[in-house]
This record gives C-alpha cells, sequence and structure tokens, in this order.
C-alpha cells in the first residue's frame, strides 16, 4: 500500500529493508549524490546507503578541520559480521582524520535485556573489543567507554531530557503507558552519549558523525532535535542570503537582556547582536545588517554553504555566554546483510549469521545451509540462472569478503547467466571466508595487548 508506513524500532526483532522508502519517510540524504575522494568498499558498493548531513564532516576534513566519530555498542551477545559494518565505517573515518570514540552502551543493556553491568564489562571486552583491535581500528585514536561510567554522558542525557517529553517519544519509539522508564531513559543516555564528545573535556566543538545502522535512526532524530532545541542562535535561509535568529530561553535570558518582569534591556540586547555580528565578520562577512528590535541579523551576500561555517561560529559564541553551544550530529547508515537462513540477522540465532569468534567447520557448516539464490536444478540454473541479489553466499562475499570488484562482478555475471552454479558460489564463499576467519583470529592473538589501551 502506498501509504503503509515504515516503522523502525531500535528494540525490535524484524527491521524493514524498503531502503528508498526509508530515506524518503525520514528525511535521509542519499548516499548517490554524495561524492567521496577515496570511498571504502561499503561506498562503492551502496552497502552505506543514506546519510544526515555528512557534507558537514567531509567539509572539515577537507579544511584540515577535526572531527569526531562516535558509535555504540550493546554488550549483549557475541560480535557477528552484522556489527562489523559498523566498525568498517568507524574504520574508514579513522582513517580520514576523525578522532573515535565508541560508548559500551552497559546501561542500555541492563535496562533492555537484563545483562549486568559486570558481565557486560567482559562481553565488551572479550566480545567487540578484542575483534575492534583485529579488525585495524588504531587504539591511539579510539576511546572505548562505559555509559555507567561517564558521568557526563549520563547528566546530558538527563539536561537534554528536558527538551522532550512523553509524546515525542511515544511518536518516535512508539512508546506507552506500559513503558518501562528504563527504555525511555535509554534513548537520553544515547543522546549525551552522541553529544558529549563535542563538550569541551571530550575534544570541544566540532562536528560529530555516528555511523550505524538504520534501525539506530530515531535515536539520531531525537538527539538531532534535542540539539536544536537547546541552541541560542539559529541560521536560516531568507530571501536574500542567510537570516540568523535568537532563541530567547529559561536558560538564556538574563544574558539576552530579557528582565524578571518581561521588559528588554536595551543595552544587553545590542551588545549581544554586536557580539553576533563581530562573530560573522571574523568569517569575511562584510554585508551584515543587524536589528536587535527584530531579534535578527541578516547577511545578504551568505549562501547555503555558509551555513555550517556561520552556525559553527555561533555555537562558539553561544558557549562564551555560557550555553552548551551544541552541533547535531551527522550520521551515515548502512543496509543490514541478510541472515545466513534468508531472515534477519540475530545473535540470540546462532544459524542466522557468522560470529567473528567461529570456527572454520562452524562458518562452512553455515554457508553450505545458507539460503539460495540458485534454480532447483542444475539444468534449471543453467538455462535460468541463479539470482546474486538473493544468495547468501555471494552477498557475504559483496558484503564482507571479497576486495576485487571486478572479481566480484564477474561471479555476480556469471551466477546470473548460470554459468557459475548455486553450490560453487558456496564453494568460493567458504573460502574466502576460511581466509577471512583464520586472519581475523590470528590478528586477534597478536593485538590482543593492545585490547586495554582502547579503554584509555
Ligand atoms: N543503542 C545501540 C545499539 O543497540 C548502542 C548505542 C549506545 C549507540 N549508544 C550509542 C549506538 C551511540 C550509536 C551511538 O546497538
Amino acid at each position: 500500500m502506498m501509504n503503509d508506513k515504515v516503522t523502525i524500532d531500535p528494540w525490535g526483532s524484524s527491521q524493514s529493508t524498503d531502503y528508498s522508502r526509508i530515506i524518503e519517510q525520514f528525511g535521509l540524504s542519499s548516499m548517490d549524490n554524495v561524492a567521496l575522494s577515496n570511498p571504502s568498499r561499503l561506498h562503492r558498493r551502496g552497502i552505506v546507503f543514506a546519510h544526515r548531513d555528512l557534507d558537514v564532516v567531509l567539509e572539515s576534513k577537507r579544511k584540515g578541520d577535526s572531527f569526531g566519530v562516535l558509535t555504540g555498542l550493546m554488550p549483549s551477545g557475541m560480535m557477528h559480521l552484522g556489527h562489523s559494518m559498523v566498525i568498517d565505517q568507524v574504520k574508514w573515518f579513522q582513517e580520514q582524520g576523525g578522532d573515535v570514540t565508541i560508548a559500551v552502551a552497559d546501561l542500555e543493556s541492563t535496562a533492555t535485556r537484563g545483562i549486568s553491568l559486570a558481565e557486560g564489562r567482559r562481553i565488551a571486552a572479550e566480545e567487540y573489543v578484542s575483534n575492534y583491535a583485529a579488525l585495524g581500528l588504531d587504539p591511539e585514536k579510539t576511546t572505548v567507554y562505559f555509559q555507567s561510567e561517564r558521568s557526563i554522558v549520563q547528566r546530558l542525557g538527563f539536561q537534554l531530557g528536558k527538551r522532550t517529553n512523553l509524546s515525542e517519544l511515544e511518536a518516535i519509539y512508539g512508546f506507552d503507558g506500559s513503558t518501562n522508564l528504563a527504555h525511555v531513559q535509554a534513548p537520553l543516555v544515547q543522546a549525551g552519549d552522541i553529544l558529549h564528545p563535542q563538550l569541551d573535556e571530550y575534544g570541544g566543538l566540532r562536528p560529530v558523525v555516528v555511523p550505524v545502522g538504520v534501525d539506530q535512526d530515531p535515536h539520531l532524530r531525537l538527539t538531532r532535535g534535542l540539539a536544536s532545541k537547546t541552541n541560542w542562535f539559529n541560521v536560516n535561509e531568507a530571501k536574500m542570503g542567510l537570516q540568523v535568529g535568537v532563541s530567547v530561553q529559561e536558560e538564556n535570558s538574563a544574558v539576552m537582556g530579557v528582565e524578571a518582569n518581561g521588559r528588554v534591556d536595551k543595552e544587553k540586547r545590542k551588545l549581544i547582536f554586536s557580539r553576533i555580528v563581530e562573530a560573522i565578520s571574523s568569517l569575511g562577512f562584510s554585508d551584515i545588517m543587524s536589528n536587535p528590535k527584530h531579534g535578527t541579523v541578516n547577511i545578504p551576500s551568505a549562501t547555503s554553504r555558509d551555513k555550517v561555517s556561520i552556525r559553527m561560529a555561533l555555537l562558539s559564541l553561544e558557549r562564551s555566554l555560557g550555553g552548551m553551544g551544541l552541533l547535531a550530529p551527522s550520521s551515515t547508515y548502512h543496509r543490514f546483510a541478510v541472515g545466513m537462513t534468508g531472515d534477519k540477522m540475530s545473535s540470540s540465532k546462532p544459524k542466522t549469521t557468522l560470529f567473528l569468534s567461529d570456527d572454520i567447520a562452524t562458518a562452512e557448516k553455515k554457508i553450505k545451509k545458507s539460503y539460495s539464490g540458485g534454480q532447483a536444478t542444475v539444468e534449471e540454473h543453467r538455462r535460468l540462472g541463479g539470482d546474486p541479489d538473493k544468495d547468501v553466499a555471494y552477498q557475504y562475499m559483496m558484503y564482507f569478503f571479497e576486495e576485487d570488484d571486478k572479481f566480484l562482478a564477474e561471479i555476480n555475471e556469471g551466477y546470473r547467466s548460470g554459468k557459475i552454479l548455486a553450490g560453487e558460489m558456496k564453494q568460493l564463499c567458504i573460502e574466502r571466508a576460511t581466509e577471512w576467519l583464520t586472519d581475523l583470529s590470528s590478528k586477534r592473538d597478536q593485538n590482543a595487548h593492545l585490547v586495554d589501551r582502547f579503554f584509555q
């Protein structure tokens, strides 16, 4: 049905794969229009399919400015191939110069999965971080922390809670009167995770990108909304150029010159406006029209491309005046690889995925039994060809194991035309998976001594 709505439930067990509809319904931007100078395998193959405000991060990189990367892991089971996709993206951003922070969602895991904090701690180190070291994240440029131990994250979550209410959480997550309150708190703590790297103690104001599976987008929508609600200044397109407006709030009314009786202190107001003008002229604009009475500042010669730099200048002004000065996070989203059985990939159903610690015999067995895009008989397959889009063995080569685009295109074509049989595709996948898992396991051993450094 045309008006069917896709729902995204970060805690749910099903997941829509109608990616173009997800893009449209939730206002994501397609990656199709983003030109990357050195795209990774996941970019080249359209697996990272959408983003929010990625241009803000790319612009920082282009100018040689700093940017941060933040993601999180739920310490509730074993790390599988699906989880490694986030790390592939993190690694790519790290190679582009981003500083990396990774949240262990131990509070969320206690609240929503019943995992004790101690158990979450063990799982994070043994299952996840040991694989991060093996996958090549640089421990010197990566910090892994626990939600339960960073009080600033929890404090931020609490403060931001003031900017939302149950109706909004109901609308975003489908919560209702029976929703456990720990479940209500989890997204606020996650907003704290996402925004805290911008705080002065954790690297200061800079763009932060959050690479995630699209199931996490509700958290990003919430967080972006919360950040912009705290902003003292906003930048919008005007008839001519850009216009800055001020947002007078309880927190800033004194600074903005609003007295207890509601009267405006004109001198104070003027002072704020001269600070705005000063901040914008430091970027090189000269035609600035300040209108303290209307509460606006116009910059007719500014274009939408200047929005980010003006916004950054105003966020730093806000900080110097005592505000939080939070920039809405950027994000990138990857598609989900299909589970090996053809259903959703899930840690709780071992047959649906390869765990990074699976031994070769187990991997081989799973791949042999995996869902095939081949025809029922060899004769039919030769005549009609197979469907690589449905074939798990081919899909896993594309998502995880095969780096060479040319070879991948060849086997895609060979499968489609019936030249390559389903069993042969599985055999190829087994060979590549064997190499990949063997290599990973030896790197896990080699790099085991690095695990502690990720937590420092
Ligand atoms: N909620 C995430 C998950 O279920 C884990 C997480 C916690 C996270 N904090 C985050 C992800 C911040 C991205 C950014 O996997």
